[in-house]
């Protein structure tokens, strides 16, 4: 593939990408995911425009600045649009118009009133891309769905294109995560194709020809194997980790230290270290939406063990809030009314400020609900956190934070709470107590310095 591809054609009316020509790409959605991969794929050297509804959004990003925190996009960003290959546009019918292959990257949230997943965005946007297309195309969603989605879409594009268009509809799940999306894309472990023709295939390998010359396998499937590749990802990551929690709950009752467990655990190759940080439990915009929504459609599907077992890491993965909502309380001697809790870390991982459904949000939220005054800080998620919970306090640094604390929660393991001197920190509370609900700090070393340490699944002083 060259470097950069040619000049934009003049002409819209027809637009097949001729297997010498590369493809020009839109992004339909400009949210973590959209945003990332339209400048991932600029930065491979293609042509892009990013489509977006929020004129604001697009405002932003054509100026080079991404509306959310997202280690290295920014700097990836500015160069893509500056090259002159990145644009974006709240025209769909322009993004369309100037395209080859349209990548789908709206959210499919939880719905409000159930567990299932809200495809309305999807919708809109398969819908919006077939009714301007102007010449034969391919729709490629990279959106998380449930499984059958895909083939649903088909059926709706075939009844919105224009007669005598020829537009082809396949799926492309993304595993990229918060934190480490720039590299995901621009490297990922695997290229999931599901449902292409030769024709889908060779366009498709052709926009990833780099990553997958550099090792990643492209898997060509149908569309519903594609689709549950992606979902069976986060389901399995998060049973990973709920598994883990629920061998805390064990560590604890026998005075077993979970820590060193996963550590020895993770030395077997078929097991693996990553995912095995018991504690607060998972959170985010994906993997709690994503195991209810496979929840929902494995029952739909009858397939009830696969439901009856994601309920179970759910419940799991909820009761780890609640579990250390009552060890904060049982540090406050029985109440936490009135009492001073410090809070580090509110995003719900490190390096992202996304606090969708955060469990360290969710935990100092509930505690300032009982009574509690809460001081919360977070390197980056405090404008995004205040946002949701504007009522809790926050500090502008971890020092502020536990001032004249009863208690201190570590409930994100940002590696600058992680390293903070416990001994500095021990003198400016009321009470040295802290509770690591991350597995991350030397409970020695805090020990050492004053601090009365508890963790979860971890052995007591
Ligand atoms: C997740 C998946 O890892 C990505 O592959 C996927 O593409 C993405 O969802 C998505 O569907 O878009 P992400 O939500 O960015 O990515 O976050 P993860 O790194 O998976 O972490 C999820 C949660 O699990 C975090 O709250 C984290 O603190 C928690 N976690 C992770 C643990 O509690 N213990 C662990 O050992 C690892």
């Amino acid at each position: 593939m060259p470097d950069r591809p040619a000049p934009a054609r003049k002409s819209t009316s027809r637009t097949s990408a001729k297997a010498t020509q590369p493809p020009r790409l839109s992004v339909i959605g400009t949210g973590y995911l959209g945003a990332t991969h339209a400048a991932a794929m600029a930065a491979l050297g293609f042509q892009v425009v990013g489509f977006d509804t929020d004129p604001t959004k697009v405002a932003a990003l054509s100026l080079g600045k991404v509306p959310f925190y997202e280690p290295g996009l920014d700097e990836l960003l500015v160069e893509q649009v500056e090259s002159g290959r990145l644009r974006f546009t709240s025209d769909v019918a322009d993004a369309v118009a100037s395209s080859d292959v349209h990548f789908v990257c709206v959210g499919t949230p939880q719905q409000a009133t159930s567990h299932a997943a809200d495809l309305s965005h999807v919708e809109a946007a398969v819908r919006a891309v077939a009714e301007n297309l102007v010449g034969d195309a391919l729709i490629v969603g990279k959106s998380t769905v449930p499984v059958g989605t895909a083939s649903w879409l088909r059926g709706l594009l075939a009844d919105a294109a224009p007669a005598g268009v020829r537009a082809e509809l396949v799926w492309n799940p993304e595993f990229l995560r918060e934190g480490k999306a720039v590299q995901d894309t621009l490297h990922p472990d695997r290229v999931v194709v599901g449902g292409a023709s030769a024709r889908a295939e060779e366009l498709l390998r052709t926009v990833y020809a780099q990553p997958v010359a550099e090792g990643a396998p492209f898997i060509s499937c149908d569309l519903p194997t594609a689709e549950l590749v992606k979902v069976s990802a986060n389901a399995f990551l998060a049973t990973k980790i709920s598994f883990i929690n629920a061998i805390a709950g064990v560590c604890e009752a026998a005075g077993a230290d979970v820590t060193v467990l996963a550590d020895a655990l993770g030395h077997d190759s078929r097991i693996g270290r990553q995912f095995l940080d018991a504690g607060l439990g998972f959170g985010g915009g994906c993997l709690p939406k994503d195991i209810r929504a496979l929840m929902h459609r494995a029952g739909e599907l009858g397939a009830h063990h696969a439901s009856r077992l994601l309920q179970q890491v759910d419940e799991i993965n909820m009761g780890q809030r609640e579990r250390v909502i009552a060890m904060a309380t049982e540090a406050c001697g029985g109440s936490v009314l009135n009492r001073r809790i410090g809070v580090l870390g509110a995003a719900f991982k490190p390096d992202t400020d996304d606090v969708r459904d955060s469990p360290a949000l969710n935990v100092a939220a509930a505690l300032h609900l009982r009574g509690a005054q809460v001081t919360v800080f977070d390197p980056q998620a405090s404008d995004t956190a205040r946002r949701t919970f504007p009522t809790l306090g926050y500090a502008a640094s971890a020092e502020d934070a536990v001032q004249g604390t009863d208690v201190v929660l570590l409930l994100t393991e940002w590696p600058e709470l992680v390293a903070l001197d416990a001994g500095r920190l021990a003198a400016l509370t009321a009470t040295a107590r802290v509770i690591d609900a991350r597995g991350k700090l030397d409970a020695q070393a805090w020990r050492a310095a004053g601090w009365e340490f508890t963790g979860l699944g971890r052995i007591a002083a």
